[in-house]
């Protein structure tokens, strides 16, 4: 079973930052995952919230903002002093960054409407990337997980969801989906066997503690979204369990 570092190592630095990055790959994440946004001048920034208040203080939305004005702000300090002064990367810093010490896992954060030119800026970038590293692209809108497949056929894609769906691998063949990134309460074993059956890879998150490792590695599910890499990896080798 693998570990998904969740926006890095979110329970460990301040979520989406490279701090947050290095500690997921200290913790031998071998996926990490983060969320990207496009910015004012079309370029593509990794941040989780449409408002940047929370994790910078700043007033406004992601959008309303260039890249080298949102690269500006503190995204560390609201965490914790020790980590003031980290910035938001851009998606490319990111890449960057976590290949080839993990597979990026990258979540399309669609704001409240749909923006097409997110899938034209974006797409040279993955495609880009693509050639050097494995890249698992995921997003609960999934038309644009479709879209993106059509273009860009050696990418991998995952619907993400958070509702408990009767037939999930209906809507990852729907958009032509290679995995199912599933939040952790919207599955049972009915729906986890009937995944694997159809050879859906199924990655639950966000899941945190020692207990419900244990009921997702009996499950036999292939990876864990965890805010904490570094105790899932703990875990899993108490456990001896192979990756
Ligand atoms: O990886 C899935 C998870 O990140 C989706 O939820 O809100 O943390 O982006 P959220
Ligand atoms: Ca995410």
């Amino acid at each position: 079973m693998k570990i998904i570092g969740h926006r890095g190592a979110r329970g460990l630095a301040p979520e989406n930052t490279l701090i947050s990055f290095k500690k997921g790959l200290e913790s031998n994440a071998d996926y990490i995952e983060f969320d990207i946004q496009l910015t004012k001048d079309n370029k593509v920034a990794v941040i989780h919230d449409y408002s940047l208040q929370r994790t910078t203080g700043i007033n406004g939305l992601v959008s309303e903002f260039t890249l080298a004005e949102i690269k500006k702000a503190d995204a560390g300090a609201w965490f914790s002093e020790e980590f003031r002064g980290q910035q938001l990367p851009s998606l490319e810093e990111a890449l960057d960054f976590i290949i080839p010490k993990a597979i990026p896992v990258i979540e399309i954060k669609m704001s409240y409407f749909y923006n097409p030119d997110f899938k034209k800026y974006l797409t040279p970038i993955l495609e880009e990337y693509s050639k050097k590293s494995h890249l698992i692209v995921i997003s609960f809108f999934h038309p644009i997980l479709k879209e993106l497949k059509n273009d860009l056929k050696n990418i991998e894609t995952a619907v993400l969801y958070n509702s408990a769906l009767t037939a999930p691998w209906q809507v990852a063949e729907s958009v032509k989906a290679d995995a199912v990134h599933p939040r952790a309460d919207s599955i049972n074993m009915d729906i986890i066997n009937e995944l694997k059956k159809r050879g859906y890879p199924i990655r639950p998150w966000v899941i945190n503690t020692e207990k419900e490792f244990k009921i997702f590695l009996d499950a036999g599910v292939d990876a864990l979204g965890t805010d904490f890499p570094n105790i899932l990896n703990e875990f899993l080798s108490q456990n001896n369990v192979s990756k």
